[in-house]
């Protein structure tokens, strides 16, 4: 009897998780593409989305992997969209977006005292996911030749750090968001051992992978060049 129940079960949840598969048209979630003819248009997973998600959802205690929040960590591709949170090709029935949109409510992402996505933020992840979702990469647009704190720093700390290192109670008492608190980390070599993930230092950005090549390099040019506030 109880194989009977167990079979029946069986099927039964079988049959739920294909009835409830939302990814329509097809999408292949392994698929990993990496591109050198970046589209102006194409939002990329690797270079927008996920440092955005990380540094805004994936702080400590939060949806890092680590307590409450372990079924619904996001901090790679694949846990993003095991989340469930992510319905490919439609933002608007993404909770997601109902997350990180819904007024100020209860259920409001990232809570408070975090700051809010910017709608620009908002815009960047509906567009990803409008455009199906993809676990996709630009690796050109490496330019190393002109590199700036005004224009290449800001925009990666931006990016990359300022989800946690901003605020009344930044990260590590670490506020990336001024010239001074940049120049700070890079003046004692946290900023390079950090991003490298050099042994002596707290790997960043937190419980995420390394930054792709390109930004560190970007990062590192600005250092030894002085770290100039240009
Ligand atoms: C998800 C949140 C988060 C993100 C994103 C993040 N940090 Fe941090 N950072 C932390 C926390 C938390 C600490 C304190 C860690 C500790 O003391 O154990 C910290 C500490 C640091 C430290 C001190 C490390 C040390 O060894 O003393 C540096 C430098 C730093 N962060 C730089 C960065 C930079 C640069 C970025 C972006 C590339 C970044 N962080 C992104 C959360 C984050």
């Amino acid at each position: 009897m109880k194989s009977v129940i167990g079979l029946f079960t069986g099927g039964l949840i079988i049959a739920a998780a294909f009835g409830s598969c939302k990814h329509d048209p097809p999408f292949d979630p392994t698929q990993h593409s990496v591109t050198d003819n970046c589209d102006p248009d194409t939002v990329y997973f690797v270079n927008d989305i996920l440092p955005l998600i990380v540094s805004n959802c994936a702080k400590s205690g939060c949806h890092d992997g680590s307590g409450e929040e372990e079924a619904n960590e996001l901090t790679s591709y694949e846990t993003i969209i095991n989340s469930d949170y992510v319905d490919a090709y439609n933002a608007n029935h993404s909770d997601m977006i109902e997350a990180v949109t819904s007024g100020g409510g209860e259920d409001k992402m990232p809570p408070s005292p975090n700051q809010p996505l910017t709608s620009a933020q908002i815009d960047l992840l509906k567009t990803w996911i409008n455009q199906g979702a993809h676990n996709n990469e630009c690796s050109g647009g490496c330019d190393t030749t002109a590199v700036s704190y005004s224009t290449t720093i800001v925009n990666t700390m931006s990016n990359y750090c300022n989800g946690c290192h901003s605020g009344g109670s930044p990260s590590g008492g670490i506020d990336l968001t001024t010239y001074a608190g940049v120049a700070d980390i890079a003046g004692d070599g946290r900023l390079m051992g950090s991003i490298q993930h050099n042994a002596g230092y707290v790997a960043m950005p937190d419980n995420a992978a390394l930054m792709p090549e390109c930004k560190i390099d970007e990062i590192r040019i600005w250092v030894e060049n002085g770290f100039p506030n240009d």
